[in-house]
């Protein structure tokens, strides 16, 4: 017997962010930068920092809360965590394991995904997948990191572009031809080394060298990745239209990765797509990876600039070297 494919929506969002605000005035205290260059190079003014206390799943979990209660859910009616971080609490258990005891949900699978800055929209693809199939009715998707935590605070090169957040949204069926109308995800591995956190794993485990030569920390080649970066973003989004049966023309609205305001401009005016329709918060939070583009959607909706029946595009690139977008014609 062949499976009903059923139409999937965002039926919740949550978003919750550190209290900790770390300025451009506050990291030229720290290395060797200026308000000025930050801001021009990057559009960023500050970032949240968490605190020594707080872990990812902590985030997570407060997001997921409030994503819940958006979607009128309960921990009962949860059949899959899905948490798409850089920065787990710790090899394993999975972050999303820890959400889901965080959470009390009793019934359901709960794993994490590794897309780096891309994890939110490979979470969103794979949760709908599992609705779609009829083999989960209620998905929770996370993106949720601390980069701040492993970000070397002796090199202006990094310490400067992160933040740490967590956005969660609650996936169901909804009205057949709404929410999810098309995803794409790709990655081009060998492009892997130009950004990397090369310690602590099965290659080179933490040892008292790893950690005083600084491998556990992010490591990146700035222009490699801006390279990528401004060539996968509109392609991305003009692919994802056409999977979907739609053009450019047909965008009501952009939530990009917020990594760097020159990166989204340049894909901005690649697409001919006014700024109006391109959200934009990297000047409070910085990069936060996976959680970007939730918390940016969060914000969105909560600023009235989202309507029933807008077709909404999220599109983002990441470490791996990843990337992924999804159009998704909003049903609520
Ligand atoms: N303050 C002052 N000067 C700085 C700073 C800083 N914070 N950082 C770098 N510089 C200097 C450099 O040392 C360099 O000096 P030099 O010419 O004397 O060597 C100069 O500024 C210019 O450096 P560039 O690398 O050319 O600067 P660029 O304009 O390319 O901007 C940036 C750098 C912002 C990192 C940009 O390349 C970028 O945004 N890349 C993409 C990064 C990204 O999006 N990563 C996302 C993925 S994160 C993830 O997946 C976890």
């Amino acid at each position: 017997m062949g499976r009903t494919v059923k139409s999937v929506g965002i039926t919740g969002m949550g978003s919750h962010l550190p209290e900790r605000i770390l300025t451009n005035y506050d990291l030229e205290s720290i290395v060797d930068t200026s308000d000025e260059w930050i801001r021009t190079r990057t559009g960023i003014s500050e970032r949240r920092i968490s605190d020594a206390d707080t872990a990812t799943s902590d985030l997570a979990t407060a997001a997921a809360l409030k994503a819940m209660e958006d979607a009128g859910v309960t921990a009962d009616d949860i059949d899959a965590i899905i948490v798409a971080t850089a920065t787990p609490d710790m090899a394993f258990p999975s972050t999303a394991c820890i959400v889901q005891s965080n959470l009390g949900v009793k019934e359901a699978f709960a794993f994490d995904i590794e897309a780096a800055c891309t994890g939110f929209i490979y979470g969103l693809s794979i949760g709908e997948k599992f609705i779609s199939t009829g083999d989960a009715k209620t998905v929770l998707v996370i993106g949720a990191e601390t980069l701040t935590k492993v970000c070397n605070w002796e090199d202006r090169n990094t310490c400067v572009l992160f933040g740490d957040g967590a956005g969660a949204a609650i996936l169901r069926e909804v009205e057949s031809g709404w929410g999810i109308l098309a995803s794409l995800l790709g990655a081009e591995g060998w492009k892997g080394k130009f950004l990397t956190l090369p310690a602590g794993g099965s290659r080179m485990p933490a040892t008292l060298e790893t950690v005083k030569s600084g491998k556990h920390f992010i490591h990146m080649n700035g222009g490699e990745v801006y390279k990528f970066a401004v060539g996968i973003m509109p392609t991305a989004t003009l692919k994802v239209m056409e999977k979907a049966g739609l053009t450019t023309g047909d965008i009501d609205f952009i939530v990009p990765h917020q990594a760097n305001k020159r990166i989204v401009e340049s894909a901005a005016k690649r697409l001919k797509i006014g700024s109006e329709k391109i959200f934009m918060n990297l000047n409070k939070y910085g990069n936060m990876s996976s959680a970007s583009i939730p918390v940016a959607l969060d914000e969105a909706l909560e600023q009235g600039l989202i309507k029933k029946g807008d077709n909404v595009v999220l599109v983002g690139f990441g470490a791996g070297l990843t990337w992924g977008s999804c159009v998704i014609k909003w049903s609520r």
